[in-house]
């Protein structure tokens, strides 16, 4: 049966018994309301740890408007639900005190790969992600954290957070789970009206549309974000584009004047009362 745990102590003294034990600790951070989404990476992570370890907690010090913070969906009774019947062994589930027990007197700093993408449009963000990611970590001390492409830019930087921290952490980066129409799961879709969930498969279909001008042989950053962008602009009505771009990846550079090397193609697009976010990659020789 599947354990729920709120404390950090305790959740550490869980962790130090598997351990003991022999066993791996494999580690799914998570903001809860999960879906199938969620449920692919607790299912990856059952496939190569012993011990499974899922958080839902919704990070404060990430969210820019007061107004997402207070209105991210949340429906705990059925997130024990879906984690016990992912075969989950712990749930984290602590309260925003107890993970900030003196606020925010010391937090952490990103000063890369934060210039592009989400890191533009939302300041500070992914500093909030890493300080309680170095939070989750230091409590959890798991073997292997693993994350979704959908938040490509979030894998890019825990990446960097790992290496610089010196985390004996492996990061195992998981593929993103779309709905039949090609949206990508989202916590955040049940924010979309009835004509804007029409609309919102258009957002992928338009990174496909970037995809076939790389996989017929265009190497220029600046056509290939004019493809996409310009299929926004013939299918998007209510959706307003936040940023289109394509970067090398993982580092979210250009590294040459030509595309070479892994690339991300990745889009934001903000509607009433929801900012979706989706993103392909390619391998370009
Ligand atoms: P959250 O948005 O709940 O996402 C938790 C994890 O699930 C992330 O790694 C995310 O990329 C992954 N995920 C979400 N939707 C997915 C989909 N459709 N396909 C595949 N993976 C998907 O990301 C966060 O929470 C927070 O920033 C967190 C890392 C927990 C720090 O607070």
């Amino acid at each position: 049966r599947m354990l729920c745990i709120s404390s950090p102590a305790e959740m550490t003294q869980y962790v130090r018994e598997q351990k003991k034990l022999g066993k791996t600790i494999g580690f799914i951070p998570t903001m809860g309301y999960l879906h199938e989404g969620h449920a692919s990476l607790f299912a990856k992570a059952a496939e190569s740890s012993d011990c499974v370890i899922a958080s839902c907690f919704v990070n404060p010090t990430q969210f820019g408007e007061r107004d997402d913070y207070v209105n991210y969906p949340k429906d705990q009774a059925h997130d024990i639900q879906l984690a016990e019947k992912s075969g989950i062994h712990a749930l984290f589930l602590p309260s925003a005190e107890t993970i900030y027990p003196n606020g925010e007197q010391i937090t952490v700093k990103v000063n890369a790969k934060t210039n592009v993408l989400c890191g533009k449009s939302r300041p500070g963000h992914f500093d909030g992600v890493a300080t309680v990611l170095t939070k989750l970590f230091t409590i959890i001390q798991p073997d292997h954290v693993y994350f979704g492409m959908k938040d490509a830019q979030q894998v890019a930087i825990v990446g960097s957070l790992i290496t610089s921290f010196h985390f004996p952490i492996k990061l195992i980066a998981c593929p993103i789970v779309r709905e039949e129409d090609g949206l990508a799961k989202s916590s955040r879709n049940v924010r979309l009206s009835s004509q804007e969930r029409a609309e919102a498969p258009e957002l992928f279909k338009g990174l496909q549309s970037g995809l076939t001008k790389l996989k017929t042989g265009e190497r220029d950053f600046a056509q290939v974000i004019e493809t996409v962008e310009t299929y926004y602009k013939t299918h998007l009505k209510l959706g307003i584009v936040d940023y289109v771009d394509v970067l090398n990846y993982p580092d979210l550079k250009r590294n040459a004047p030509v595309i070479s090397g892994r690339v991300i193609i990745a889009c934001a697009v903000r509607f009433d009362q929801a900012r979706l976010i989706d993103n392909v990659t390619m391998d370009c020789e």
